[in-house]
């Protein structure tokens, strides 16, 4: 059987406490899609403010770091994140791999942090463009998540891995079907061979550009099994047509 699909937004750079009513809005529309799951990873500062303004529904972080605290200026711990109401949070994020210069081994080392404090990760790949064009998209994505993965065993639920070429994120660029196919079935052979029936089971979400016009075709690609929507997820208008059509698509299977 399919996983359930999980729709997760990630806001980046933006959000005030004004933009609370918005995480209402999307947390309230979302009761309407049972059968999908749906978070939002938000800005630290908004997390606490968020997880008790929508309790049951998913609140997470976009970064953590891999330490349980100390001096480490400007950072959020996992048990911070914990604190404030948080049970996810996004690792590896490729604009924290580039501007952050960080590692595969810092990522995995994130992704062991939350898990052992209890919050799900959403770990992310992808290759930059100039790779894709050199053929060399498969190779590169499995090595990062193999980098990547954390050092121990997982469970199918605890972590999810996105699949998000650096050229697709923000560009309105997507990869045809049958590349995201390529990609994700990859990625599910490594999984499978790295983690066993928990491989099998877990979750790899797309990620880049999309929107409530694509997300259908996207949903209907073997092996995807949600997104990580970052632009189309500041609102509910934009968001909502997304998690509707992974209902949808729930619906069919
Ligand atoms: P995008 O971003 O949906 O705005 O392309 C996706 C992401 O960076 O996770």
């Amino acid at each position: 059987m399919a996983p359930r699909k999980l729709v997760a937004g990630n806001w980046k750079m933006h959000g005030l406490s004004g933009d609370i009513a918005e995480i209402e809005r999307i947390a309230a529309a979302s009761r309407a899609y049972p059968q999908v799951d749906v978070a939002l990873c938000i800005p630290a500062t908004l997390i606490e403010r968020a997880a008790r303004a929508v309790p049951g529904f998913a609140v997470g972080g976009e970064d953590v770091h891999a330490a349980e605290k100390g001096a480490h200026t400007g950072c959020t711990s996992a048990p911070m994140l914990v604190d404030a109401g948080a049970r996810l949070t996004i690792v590896g994020h490729s604009e924290r791999r580039d501007a952050q210069r960080e590692s595969d081994f810092e990522v995995s080392a994130k992704a062991d942090a939350a898990l052992g404090c209890g919050l799900a990760v959403i770990l992310c790949v992808g290759e930059i463009l100039e790779v894709r064009e050199q053929g060399a998209a498969l190779d590169t994505v499995l090595a990062q998540l193999d980098g990547s993965l954390p050092p121990q065993p997982v469970g199918a639920a605890e972590l999810a891995v996105a699949y998000e070429p650096v050229w697709a994120i923000g560009t309105g660029k997507v990869p045809a079907c049958d590349e995201i196919a390529e990609m994700h079935a990859a990625i599910r052979a490594r999984l499978v061979e790295r983690l066993g029936d928990s491989g099998e089971r877990m979750r790899i979400l797309y990620g880049g550009s999309v929107n409530g016009s694509n997300a259908a075709e996207i949903f209907t690609v073997p092996n995807v099994d949600g997104a990580l929507v970052g632009g189309a997820s500041l609102t509910a208008s934009a968001f909502m047509p997304i998690v509707a059509a992974a209902a949808e698509t729930a619906r069919r299977a």
